[in-house]
């Protein structure tokens, strides 16, 4: 992420920066046994803002930890604050070994390692630096909470010689001061789903209502059913969901009006996508959507689900291997993820039932009746542009047999007919000719 320009002056972490910039100092005149009047890094009081603890959405940061966000912060917020550990080691001539660090390809400045962390907080104490170890372990907040981690330790080479990482989500929040949003990319194949319609405009059948509210009160209450009841020890963490039905139906709808309504993101991970063209980097890239979705409570929003029931015995060539492994995977990582999953297909039929049995509920969305059409159309159709006819007009267009989808479409060309024609009421010839040419799409 590019470094903004004044950053530092603006930056809410100015008192922190001043804070770490003399823990730096006095760490090398400690080591180095050079004159300093602080004998201990523990006596640099941090600043108690609470801005790096309402930024990093976490009130207990110890004072070890707060150095090693800020040392990861650095290189994109104040580089030159590292550069003292450019100093050479004049007997061998080259650096110290004990202050870690890479070289960038293109930056010019010191990249902190976890070497530099231990050399900050450990020095030459062995015990401590067991220590350091541990805060890059996968058990440690640092990397649950997706704040920071070590990453690219060369083969055979020490774990503390990984670079140190700050996470994209905490730089963005560090810079921007607001929450990270992923957009959709190669890497990240989830794209952020929202819909201006509300609760009110959904359109179901009273079953189908039913069992969708089931699931809000999951993601609402699971708590007292997982902790206060202590189910936890006989129910499988988490909640997942399959929508199945025609196109058009309020599938993708129902799923985006859920978060709303419970104001959770929901993420749409795009499987037909998925599974044919990205082979190979796939895994990667959905365990990155699967760490995210867990550490901010996202639903995951899996659509055209169908990709992963078709296919999966014929082996014939190493792509079908690889689509099946693929397909494994994700099928084990949706069973185990902790939150709530919506999986979403056309098709019922190719799911066995070894796979239904993953699911805590199965909602069909069944083509709307004639009543559930009156209603959809009534909704919908703008009142200005019917007059006193409404009732007709709804009685007429109800018959068709269109799913929620369809009727959507139906509206859209009869406005833009409209505009053509240059008239604010819809004239019957034109509904008729729009519903007849979207009946005759199926
Ligand atoms: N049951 C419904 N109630 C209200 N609107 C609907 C309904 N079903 C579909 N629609 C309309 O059609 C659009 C497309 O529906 P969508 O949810 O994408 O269908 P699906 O995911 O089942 O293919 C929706 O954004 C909405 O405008
Ligand atoms: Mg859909």
């Amino acid at each position: 992420m590019a470094k903004q320009k004044g950053t530092i002056k603006n930056n809410e972490l100015t008192a922190e920066i001043a804070w770490f910039q003399k823990i730096i100092s006095t760490s090398i005149n400690l080591y180095f046994q050079q004159e300093c009047e602080i004998d201990s890094l523990y006596k640099i009081e941090p600043p108690k803002n609470g801005k790096l603890e309402s930024l990093i959405n976490n009130d207990t940061i110890t004072f070890d930890e707060k150095i090693v966000i800020m040392l990861g912060l650095m290189p994109h917020l104040y580089p030159q604050i590292l550069d003292v550990f450019f100093i050479q080691n004049k007997n061998f001539n080259r650096s110290y070994t004990e202050f870690g660090g890479w070289k960038g390809f293109s930056h010019g400045g010191f990249l902190p390692t976890g070497e530099t962390v231990a050399f900050i907080i450990a020095g030459e104490d062995i015990e401590k630096r067991k220590y350091i170890g541990t805060m890059f372990e996968k058990e440690h907040w640092f990397y649950k909470n997706n704040i920071l981690r070590l990453e690219g330790v060369g083969n055979g080479e020490p774990f503390l010689s990984g670079q140190l990482l700050i996470s994209d989500e905490t730089l963005y929040k560090v810079l921007k001061g607001k929450e990270y949003k992923p957009d959709y990319s190669v890497g990240f194949p989830a794209k952020l789903i929202t819909t201006e319609l509300n609760w009110e405009d959904m359109v179901l059948d009273y079953q189908v209502y039913e069992d969708i509210n089931e699931l809000n009160t999951w993601i609402k209450s699971s708590n007292v059913i997982m902790e206060d009841w202590g189910l936890n020890r006989f129910l499988k963490a988490g909640y997942r969901s399959l929508f199945y039905g025609p196109p058009g139906t309020g599938k993708t709808l129902a799923a985006t009006l859920i978060g709303k309504k419970n104001n959770i993101d929901v993420y749409r991970i795009d499987l037909s996508m998925i599974v044919s063209k990205y082979i190979g980097e796939t895994e990667k890239n959905l365990a990155k959507v699967f760490d995210m979705a867990e550490n901010r409570n996202w639903i995951l929003f899996f659509d055209e689900a169908d990709s992963l029931f078709g296919k999966r015995t014929s082996t014939n060539t190493s792509n079908d291997r690889h689509a099946n492994q693929e397909v494994a995977y994700l099928l084990q990582r949706i069973e185990d993820f902790p939150g709530t999953v919506i999986l979403a297909t056309n098709l019922k039929s190719n799911i066995d039932e070894a796979f239904s049995r993953r699911f805590q509920s199965v909602i069909y969305f069944s083509m709307p009746t004639e009543d559930l059409r009156a209603k959809l159309w009534l909704k919908m159709l703008p009142k200005s542009w019917l007059g006193k006819e409404t009732n007709e007009y709804i009685k007429i267009a109800s018959r068709y047999e269109l799913s929620g989808g369809s009727i959507s479409n139906v509206i859209r060309k009869c406005a833009l007919r409209m505009l053509a024609k240059q008239t604010n009421i819809l004239d019957k010839e034109i509904f008729k000719e729009a519903l007849n040419k979207e009946s005759l799409k199926k």
